[in-house]
């Protein structure tokens, strides 16, 4: 999704700026563009393509002046165009900005610069910001009562850094992130931390509804009444910059195979936060678990697990939906918001409905310092380091063992797992990915595969059938293997490959029955199983384990099968089309 940045200081900015924009380029996006200022003089290039790319076409870090502004777009309004790319001059060139988020009203804003003589080059919502800026500047000569005047008048959710002419920044921050890096002699304005972790980490995390303004040495926080702002400066761990992707080939691959070691650290830096969810659950009316994709299909386990091992229900609901029925939500329930990012936009909607009927938030989250994070009772943070693929694959099985151990928690510890052991288990998936790379030739050339999993399995099989989508660009569909005579079944003949998830519990019989029946349809059958049948076309063999672990370990062979079959079909495993790692935007 777009990323902002902002640099003012002693150095030159543009190097800096393209910098950080590479360090985010994990988040998505198609476009990308620098501003700088010189002399009063504001200068500005951008275009299509990989920050890279664009780089040695047009030299965006050979811009010169101290102060800038950078931005990789991912298009919501207009299409990927030179023009439609960040940052947007103003039309008298002396103002820029760059965006991210929806101006709801921009249509009726850029009618009324347009009646008012300004005209628009681009299709974006984001050009009404630079031209009401310049309004605004025009009528009050001051930069704060422009950005209040501003901010006034913009619907939606949006960030924004705005440069002037003069040589001031200032940003507004609206439901999208904003942060401030203060450096030894310099600032620094991003979407991420990773935007300016490799100068500084100290950092200040905006509050909604706020904006800042940066002269050389000195910044100012005001709320959008006008009023100054407090605020604490964070240490922004160091780790987050550990975002490099060493000896592997690709950042998934890495993600993938961290994972023996990424399950053991899971909750560990809020310890409290388990115990007391475990308090907070028992105590509740309501249990609500929210989360979008992947974790969403997290959402899916953890109500089963909750019921199954701790007689607690639990109702999951997409974040994305909650809109539609804001009703559904019970007063002083408990929502469980699970997201990697914690940025998730429609998470965050979600919980904002939730708090509008007094309900207490619990997250589960990557980044302890994410809006959703601070928009909780409790935190429990999943630990795992930076996940830079975008599509999830060690935050979901991190994930997952804090439900489990919320769980053991709830069961008063009736259930015990022994993750050490279970670690062990896993590496052996991980060091034998031979096999799996074989099958993933297979897939090359297919246009289906249908993934099967009964009980506490079929939501890895939609856990499943999105990692395949995502890296391979295959049509994939998870089924819960009972449904296939009530309708699949006329989809099975010999183009088609099914991945059945067959381990060695309550399913595991009535699952070879769905094996056989598609078997008999000539469909070519991917077992995965700790138990070998000679129904399976191809057999890939995971360990056997206490029952309640098989999810996590049925969806590493699949990331990984994902993964090498993206390589098969030369699609970028990390940055899969159309697709941005954090989703910001509605
Ligand atoms: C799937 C994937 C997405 C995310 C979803 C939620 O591989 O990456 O479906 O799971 O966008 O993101 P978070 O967890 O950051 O809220």
């Amino acid at each position: 999704m777009c990323s902002i940045i902002g640099y003012i200081g002693k150095k030159i900015a543009s190097p800096i700026i393209v910098n950080g924009l590479k360090r985010m380029e994990y988040r998505g996006y198609d476009s990308v563009g620098v501003a700088t200022e010189s002399e009063n003089q504001i200068e500005l290039k951008k275009g299509i393509g990989k920050v890279n790319e664009v780089n040695l076409k047009i030299h965006l870090d050979k811009l010169p002046g101290k102060i800038g502004i950078g931005h990789t777009r991912w298009a919501t309004h207009g299409k990927v165009t030179d023009v439609n790319a960040h940052p947007h001059p103003s039309n008298s060139g002396k103002i820029a900005i760059v965006h991210n988020g929806i101006i709801e009203n921009f249509e009726e804003l850029k009618k009324q610069l347009e009646n008012e003589g300004y005209s628009f080059k681009s299709e974006t919502d984001s050009e009404v910001i630079a031209n009401l800026l310049q309004k605004n500047y025009e009528l009050t000569g001051d930069v704060k009562e422009t950005i209040l005047k501003t901010v006034s008048k913009l619907k939606g959710h949006f960030s924004f850094v705005a440069m002037f002419e003069n040589g001031q920044l200032a940003a507004a921050r609206f439901h999208e992130p904003l942060i401030i890096g203060i450096g030894k002699d310099d600032f620094f304005l991003s979407s991420d931390v990773l935007g300016f972790i490799e100068y500084t980490d100290d950092a200040i995390y905006m509050e909604n509804g706020n904006f800042v303004i940066l002269d050389k040495n000195k910044f100012q926080i005001f709320d959008f009444n006008g009023e100054h702002v407090k605020y604490v400066i964070t240490k922004v761990s160091k780790e987050f910059g550990d975002a490099y992707k060493g000896d592997y080939a690709h950042f998934t691959l890495k993600e993938i195979f961290e994972q023996h070691e990424t399950i053991l650290k899971a909750g560990e830096k809020t310890p409290d936060a388990i115990e007391k969810t475990a308090d907070y659950i028992r105590h509740a009316k309501n249990i609500y678990i929210t989360g979008s994709g992947t974790s969403y299909n997290s959402a899916l386990i953890a109500k089963q697990i909750f019921s199954k091992y701790a007689k607690i229900k639990a109702e999951t609901i997409i974040s994305s939906e909650l809109q539609f029925a804001p009703d559904s939500i019970e007063e002083n329930s408990i929502l469980i918001a699970i997201s990697q990012s914690g940025e998730s936009a429609d998470v965050l909607d979600a919980v904002r409905i939730a708090k509008e009927a007094n309900c207490k938030i619990i997250s589960i989250v990557n980044l302890l310092t994410s809006s959703l994070a601070r928009e909780s009772d409790i935190v429990i943070g999943m630990n795992c380091g930076p996940e830079i693929g975008v599509a999830a694959t060690k935050s979901f099985t991190s994930q997952l063992v804090i439900i489990y151990k919320i769980v053991q928690k709830l069961s008063n510890n009736d259930i015990t797992i022994n993750f050490e052991k279970f670690s062990e288990s896993i590496l052996k998936i991980l060091e034998n990915p031979k096999k799996i790379q074989q099958i993933a030739k297979e897939l090359k050339d297919i246009s289906d595969i249908y993934i099967l999993g009964r009980g506490i399995n079929y939501p890895i099989a939609i856990e499943a059938a999105l990692k395949l989508k995502e890296l391979t660009y295959i049509h994939a569909e998870g089924i819960p293997g009972g449904e296939l005579k009530h309708g699949p079944l006329a989809l099975m003949d010999s183009n088609v490959f099914v991945i059945v998830f067959n381990p060695n519990d309550s399913t595991y019989s009535d699952m070879l029955t769905s094996a056989r029946e598609i078997k008999a349809r000539n469909a070519k059958i991917i077992g995965i199983s700790d138990i070998e049948s000679d129904v399976y076309d191809y057999w890939i063999e995971i360990p056997k384990i206490d029952e309640v672990l098989y999810p996590i370990s049925e969806i590493i062979p699949i990331q990984l099968l994902s993964y090498y079959a993206a390589l098969e079909k030369n699609t970028d495993p990390d940055y899969p089309r159309n697709l941005a790692k954090s989703v910001t935007v509605k």
